[in-house]
């Protein structure tokens, strides 16, 4: 949630430096919209002052607002993009927040509690606010210690002394970053709980939420710890923690590239991310088998003896990628036998789970910032369990903080609503399942192997899918007036049902809900009526017959009252069409692997008919990329 960028350059000719801090800044804020686009703000130091423009609404409104009140030219910048928290997206509301009589100006990314009671504090030192903003009264704490605390003195530690002093005070999760007009060469920035890095250019750095806030300009970042201040110039990175001890940060590699943030010639992101699929599972199995089939996940830096003891695993995530850990449980309790469950992070720690030294904890997270997430990791750790993380975002906080960490490696995911990190999600799940199973010996390395070579013909399967998507796109296209759209799946296929109906909900902002079929009957099956359109992910005829027929039943139970069957089934599978108004056919693929296949359709079919009711698919309405408070 919210976008942060900050930047500071230099004007003596070096390669790279003195770029406009505007431009720098807005670009990354350009990248990082996808966290955020209630409203937007910038502020440049220049000529001893500070000079700020904001603007609710999307990134487009500040730029237009720009080019009718144009900030000067200068080598020092922060931007935000917000997902309103404290007071609704107003150019009030927006960041950044001034304070010392304007002269500091200050952007914030997450919530912090103890606002009230510092805002009366402040209130009755005589301080005003304009907004409703818990943001502002971090703003005003900061040119009050600057100011009155430290006596406005530079020497006595300046910006960096009083972000550490206000840091002590402030509770909750929080990435700030602040100019002041004293220190025209400096961006000093804290983290609590809330994510930062840092960009190494040459005769210049940066600050981003994460690193596309700065990827234009370079590869080299620096992780931050928890509670930690940094304070960047064009030559330095200085790194302490609240108290002002000197802590250090890992510095690593950017590993993708920038075009691959960039739409590539699609209409949206979400589209060319669903078309990035193939690529996405394919990357994610890239080097993880040798040419035995034998799994060498190296990065899983987990004792071998601990996970044979492992008696209970349970996956933790939110959202499409708690949809993918629900995919996942039905393959690794097969293949393992280990008893898994899946719980949604936010859940999970207020219900005193029975967690030991014997769990597995296996969060999944695209972003690895989710608040939710991270907080659940934190507590199972508390009880002795081991974590591993599944994760799309190199040197993000929950596989930091996790014992360790298998990669997605699905590329930069921007569209808010998740496609391909779903895909690479399961397919990283079902690694770590065959792992388990080629340790504790409950497969044959044939087996596996075999079951490998599946997973390897995924992407060309997606590509099918994707080569034939008219029809379904179509589908989409004739549906934009549908006030409701039901999904219907067993076994694997209801999660995919699921994942089905969010990508619905929150593209197309229509009531869409997913079921297991075999539930219907016993309740939601009251909501079908004459032309209620209801999607149907039927199992392989092959395998598992019996699961088939109960499908086809329970189709025909909805036929019955009238609703319109569309039929998402394998190739081959002429039974079904029968029952259906619309049959999409998806490779033969075994039956564990079909949710990879099965949700394609699905993606977009939704794109497509929230494209047809005009909506931004790549920024619907209320939501952010990365959910980053509680
Ligand atoms: O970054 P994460 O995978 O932890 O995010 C979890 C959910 O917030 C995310 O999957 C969300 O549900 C998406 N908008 C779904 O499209």
């Amino acid at each position: 949630m919210c976008g942060i960028v900050g930047y500071v350059g230099h004007s003596d000719g070096r390669v790279n430096a003195g770029h406009n801090a505007l431009d720098v800044v807005l670009e990354g804020l350009r990248r990082l919209e996808y966290r955020g686009y209630d409203s937007a703000g910038i502020a440049v130091v220049a000529d001893g002052t500070i000079s700020s423009r904001k603007k609710s609404g999307k990134l487009s409104n500040l730029i237009t607002e720009l080019d009718t009140r144009p900030l000067p030219e200068s080598l020092t910048g922060i931007g935000h993009t917000r997902w309103a928290t404290h007071g609704g997206p107003t150019d009030q509301n927006a960041h950044p927040h001034l304070s010392d009589g304007g002269k500091l100006a200050l952007i914030h990314n997450g919530i912090i509690e103890n606002f009230a009671e510092l805002k009366l504090e402040l209130q009755g030192k005589g301080v005003t606010f304009e907004s409703e903003t818990d943001t502002e009264v971090a703003a005003a704490l900061l040119g009050d210690i600057y100011r009155n605390q430290l006596g406005g003195d530079v020497t006595n530690g300046g910006l960096t002394r009083a972000m550490q002093l206000a840091c002590q005070r402030l509770e909750g999760a929080f990435t700030l970053l602040a100019v002041h007009a004293d220190q025209p060469d400096v961006v000093v920035a804290a983290r609590r709980n809330s994510p930062l890095v840092v960009g190494l250019g040459d005769g210049e750095n940066f600050l981003g939420s994460d690193v596309s806030g700065f990827i234009d300009y370079t590869r080299r970042a620096v992780e931050l710890g928890q509670d930690q201040i940094v304070t960047i110039t064009a030559d330095s990175v200085e790194i302490t923690d609240f108290y002002g001890a000197p802590a250090e940060g890992k510095e690593y590699k950017v590993d993708w590239d920038p075009a691959s943030a960039e739409k590539g010639g699609f209409p949206s992101f979400m589209e060319k991310e669903i078309h990035d699929q193939p690529d996405a599972v394919r990357q994610t199995l890239l080097g993880r088998s040798d040419i035995h089939g034998k799994l060498t996940l190296d990065e899983l830096r987990v004792d071998p003896e601990l996970l044979k003891h492992v008696n209970k695993i349970i996956v933790l995530a939110c959202g499409t990628s708690a949809y993918a850990g629900q995919v996942a449980k039905y393959a690794i309790e097969h293949w393992c036998r280990i008893p898994t469950e899946v719980e949604l992070s936010h859940e999970f720690r207020y219900r005193d789970p029975i967690v030991d030294e014997n769990t597995l904890i296996v969060s999944i997270s695209q972003s690895g910032e989710t608040m939710d997430t991270l907080m659940a990791v934190r507590y199972a750790k508390e009880q002795g369990a081991k974590t591993v993380s599944i994760c799309n975002t190199n040197g993000s906080t929950i596989p930091r903080e996790s014992d360790a960490v298998l990669y997605t490696h699905a590329g930069p995911e921007i569209a808010v609503a998740s496609t391909k990190a779903f895909l690479a999600q399961i397919t990283a799940a079902y690694l770590l399942g065959l792992y388990l199973a080629q340790l504790r010996g409950n497969k044959f390395q044939g087996e596996i192997k075999d079951i490998l070579a599946d997973l390897g013909k995924i992407p060309a399967k997606v590509q099918h899918i994707l080569d034939n998507e008219a029809q379904i796109k179509e589908l989409g296209r004739s549906m934009a007036d549908a006030k409701s759209v039901l999904f219907l799946g067993r076994h694997v296929g209801f999660p995919v049902a699921m994942e089905g109906a969010l990508k619905l909900k929150e593209l197309a902002y229509i009531h869409a809900e997913g079921f297991a079929a075999g539930e219907l009957k016993h309740g939601p099956i009251a909501l079908i009526e004459e032309g209620q359109p209801v999607f149907v992910v039927v199992p392989s005829p092959r395998g598992r017959d019996s699961l088939h027929a109960k499908v086809v039943s329970n189709i025909q139970e909805v036929r019955a009252r009238g609703a319109r069957t569309i039929v998402i089934a394998e190739e081959g599978d002429e039974a079904v069409k029968a029952y259906a108004e619309h049959v999409f056919y998806i490779p033969e693929t075994p039956t564990l692997l079909a949710p990879l296949l099965a949700t394609v359709p699905l993606q977009i079919f939704a794109l497509a008919l929230a494209s047809a009711k005009g909506y931004d698919v790549d920024q619907p309405r209320n939501l952010a990329k990365s959910v980053t408070v509680e």
